[in-house]
Formats: C-alpha cells, sequence, structure tokens
C-alpha cells in the first residue's frame, strides 16, 4: 500500500491506495482557518499543519480495512508558494505567508526593477507574483529584519510536514518552480536570482524529481504517525502538479480545467513554454522531463457559492441546475464577470470586481445561475485562447473537482471549450497522485504513465453539442469585451 498527504489550505487529507492503485482508505484532519491581522494578508501556523498531517496519517491507517498491508512508501503534496522560514534549530520563526497572501506587490515591483520583467521571465520563466514565495521572503526581509537574519532554512508547506517526519530539507522541482528561484528550464535553483534578491543558496532546500525517494520516516515521526520508521518519502510535489497526476495528466497534450473555489486549466507540454507576457504560470511537472502550463481563474466554484448563499440561501446546488438547464444556452444576453476577487489569468489584475451584464426584463432568477456556470466557462476559456496563441497542443481534456460532478457545467464546458471533455470514475485530486508517485519511487510501477494506466479510469466522455456551439462561439466573443470595460469603470 501507498500513503499520499494533501497539506490543503483547509486541512490535510491522507488518502491510502493499494496495489493495483485504488482507493483503500483516506481522512482528514481541519486546520484552523487562515488569519488576515491586515486586508490581503494570510498566514498560517506549520505546527498546525504537522498536528494535521499527524492525524490525518492515524485516522487514515485507523479506516483502512483488515487485513492491512505496510505503507511501503508515502508521497506529499499541498497549497504551494507559502513561505515557512526556520532558525538554525529547525525551529518555526514566525507564522507562514501563504498563497493567497497579497501584500507583496511592492516586492514583486523591485525584483522586476532589480533583475528585469524579461530577465526574470527568462531566468525562472515566471514574472513576480505576490503568490510567489520569494516575494513573501523579500517582505519578511523589509518589515521584520530581526526575523530576516535568523533564517537559515526556507521551504513550502508539505516541505514542512516532510522535515517533521523525516529530519530531510528537501524540495520537489514542481514545488520549487512556484518559488520564483528555480531555474524552472534546467529544473535546479537559479543562483542568480537568489544572489539577485538576498537569499543565501544555503537556506534552500535539496531539489529532487517528484517520483524519487528523497528521506525516510524517522524513528519519533513513526511513533507519532504509526508509519514504520525508515519508510521511504518521495519528493512529491505542490497540489496543482499533484493534482494533475491524480487526473492522468502526464503527456504533452494533455489538458485537465478543474472548477474548485478556483479555476485552473493545466497542460503538460514538452517544453518550458513562457509567456513573454507572464500570463500563465510555466513550472517543472512532478513527470521527470515534463514541464507544464496553467491559468486561474480566481473565482471559479467560488463564484456559484457567492450566488447561492446570497441569493438563493437553502436550495442545493443540484436544485439550482436543474432550473438553469431549462434556459437557453447563452441565458439569452445576460452575462457574468466572475472578478469577484480580481483574476489571475489572463489580466493579472487583483482590482477589477464581478459584474452580471446585459440584464432583461425577462430574466429570471435561473437566467443568472445560468448566466454564472457560463461565465465561469468562458474565464478558463481565456486560458485555452492563451494556449493557442503560444501554440500549446490540447489534445484532450478531462474536468475536475466540483465543476465536474453536475452534468450541466459539464456540458457547457464542452459547448464552450469547442472541445470533448471527459470525467473521470473517481477523483481523489492531489493526495492520490502523490501516492501515486510513492509507489513509482519504490519501482512498484515503472513510471507514472503506467501508474496511471492501472490507476485511473474515464467513466464517460462529452463531445460538444452543435446547438450550444452555436450560441457559444459569438457568446464568447461578446463576453470578451466585458473586462475592458469594467477595467474602466474601476
Ligand atoms: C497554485 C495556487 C493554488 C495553491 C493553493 O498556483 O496558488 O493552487 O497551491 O491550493
Amino acid at each position: 500500500w501507498f500513503l499520499g498527504m494533501d497539506v490543503g489550505t483547509g486541512g490535510t487529507r491522507a488518502v491510502i491506495v493499494d496495489a493495483n492503485g485504488k482507493l483503500v482508505s483516506g481522512a482528514s484532519s481541519e486546520h484552523a482557518p487562515f488569519r488576515t491581522p491586515h486586508p490581503g494578508w494570510a498566514e498560517q501556523d506549520p505546527e498546525d499543519w504537522w498536528r494535521a498531517a499527524q492525524e490525518a496519517i492515524r485516522a487514515a491507517i485507523a479506516a483502512a480495512p483488515e487485513p492491512r498491508e505496510p505503507i511501503a512508501a508515502l508521497g506529499l503534496t499541498g497549497q504551494m508558494h507559502g513561505a515557512v522560514m526556520l532558525d538554525e534549530n529547525g525551529a518555526v520563526l514566525r507564522p507562514s505567508l501563504i498563497w493567497c497572501d497579497t501584500r507583496t506587490q511592492p516586492e514583486c515591483d523591485w525584483l522586476h526593477q532589480k533583475i528585469g520583467y524579461e530577465k526574470l521571465i527568462e531566468l525562472t520563466c515566471n514574472p513576480a507574483l505576490p503568490n510567489f514565495t520569494l516575494t513573501k521572503l523579500l517582505w519578511v526581509k523589509t518589515h521584520e529584519p530581526e526575523i530576516f537574519a535568523k533564517i537559515r532554512h526556507i521551504m513550502c508547506p508539505k516541505d514542512y510536514v516532510r522535515y517533521r517526519l523525516t529530519g530531510e530539507f528537501a524540495i520537489d522541482v514542481q514545488e520549487a518552480s512556484g518559488t520564483l528561484l528555480l531555474d524552472v528550464t534546467h529544473r535546479r535553483w537559479s543562483r542568480e536570482v537568489a544572489e539577485a534578491a538576498g537569499i543565501p543558496m544555503g537556506w534552500l532546500p535539496q531539489v529532487y524529481e517528484s517520483p524519487e525517494v528523497c528521506a525516510k520516516i524517522s524513528d519519533t515521526a513513526a511513533g507519532l504517525t504509526g508509519l514504520a520508521a525508515g519508510t521511504p518519502v518521495v519528493a512529491g510535489a505542490g497540489d496543482q502538479g499533484a493534482g494533475a497526476v491524480g487526473m492522468g495528466i502526464l503527456q504533452p497534450g494533455s489538458v485537465s480545467a478543474t472548477i474548485g473555489t478556483s479555476g485552473v486549466v493545466f497542460a503538460a507540454t514538452a517544453e518550458p513554454t513562457k509567456d513573454p507576457k507572464g500570463r500563465l504560470h510555466t513550472f517543472c511537472h512532478a513527470v521527470p522531463g515534463v514541464w507544464h502550463v496553467m491559468g486561474v481563474t480566481q473565482s471559479a466554484g467560488l463564484s456559484l457559492q457567492w450566488l447561492r448563499n446570497t441569493f438563493f440561501a437553502g436550495q442545493s446546488y443540484d436544485a439550482l441546475s436543474e432550473a438553469a438547464a431549462k434556459i437557453p444556452a447563452g441565458s439569452q444576453g445576460l452575462e457574468w464577470a466572475p472578478y469577484l476577487l480580481g483574476e489571475r489569468t489572463p489580466h493579472l489584475d487583483p482590482e477589477v470586481r464581478g459584474a452580471f451584464a446585459g440584464i432583461h426584463s425577462s430574466h429570471t432568477a435561473a437566467h443568472f445561475t445560468r448566466a454564472v456556470l457560463e461565465g465561469v466557462a468562458y474565464s478558463l476559456q481565456d486560458t485555452f485562447t492563451l494556449f493557442a496563441e503560444l501554440g500549446i497542443p490540447v489534445s484532450g481534456i478531462r474536468l475536475g473537482g466540483g465543476g465536474a460532478r453536475g452534468p450541466l457545467w459539464r456540458r457547457i464546458q464542452a459547448g464552450i471549450y469547442g472541445h470533448a471533455v471527459e470525467i473521470l470514475t473517481a477523483e481523489e485530486g492531489g493526495a492520490f497522485g502523490c501516492a501515486l508517485m510513492a509507489g513509482v519511487g519504490v519501482n512498484h510501477w515503472a513510471n507514472l504513465d503506467q501508474a496511471c494506466g492501472q490507476a485511473i479510469e474515464v467513466a464517460q466522455r462529452i463531445e460538444p453539442d452543435p446547438a450550444d456551439r452555436a450560441a457559444y462561439e459569438p457568446g464568447y466573443a461578446k463576453w470578451r469585451e466585458l473586462y475592458p470595460a469594467l477595467r474602466s469603470l474601476r
């Protein structure tokens, strides 16, 4: 059996899979919600992740049916980009600034000035965004120099949990890509960026490919978790990389469109494909020798959740979708711009705000629901448009997250992307993906292709409906006019 663990934002989840890659058991433990001492700040305590990790591992083992097999290897994934800072004794110096903390725009501007926007993209494949780890370290350098002076080790959230499990400082190439300190093209730290930013190379953990074994469970951690001392731990990947592996998005041309709170369109690529305008993230994939790009819609599932909580409290998502399915494709001119939290791809605009447009006296509540489902899919289509502009191939699309669960949102997505979409029999996310990496790490499977080939099944393939296409092609062109209008309203 193999164990995968996802140190998420809301909680930590551990899953166990068997030798066929099928789910045996899973358990989660919640984290304390992140703190926002000032608007735009987001902080969590690494110690809380470690507590949750121990609980989740113990509970997943306890939930596994008898006869139990030993856990042969373990893989880690988690929320990306968070900055964990340790002193010379390995003690946490301050709460972690996590991925959704947006205080660091001044540090992004400083980096672009110091290194140059184009040069930074050349070195790391990405521009500086407030999400990325390096900008958070620079904030501490400016605002808390006494803490910065004590730093001896930096790492991302799941890598801190690995440190507590094994005593090793390690990171994988996919997660490291989101720090802005990795030379993504060559899959190693960028000395040039680290030196320009004033980050000593000695602070950086050793970089591994995702399925590589990089550490072993320590005696202390064995006592706390129920795992055997010496159990191999693979490097794993950030949640997007591991989630993609869990959906079988491994080879160039395969793409996932996942609608959770945010929406992510993720494509595996043969080369590190850079966007000179920095609108996509270009990272190393968890698959050795493969890269990936991804575009992020900030408020995807969140748009629907907001609509329901604000206007349809007490109604189920299924009931809302059933009513919306009776409205024609295109919502008879009603449009939704899903910018409740600004937008990442393609606009990189944290200030823009959402809007309904084209409201007519004939529109009903169900039109509003349908317009939200369509507006979110149009926003994901913006990432596909960028893929086309940059020559990134799309041969197959798999849907994931809550957006893949209901028949209406699946159909809308096929119609708007203009491409067949596949639904998987089970989707267990990033924890599942890194349980498969663990199996590859100890040679149970030869590689991730073989692991996913055995573990993942397609349940359904949905072709775009021609009548939907006829509405969505002009609908998307019209929807694209919303962003410039909203930007001018700011
Ligand atoms: C990826 C990203 C999120 C976080 C939190 O760039 O910001 O997926 O990893 O889950």
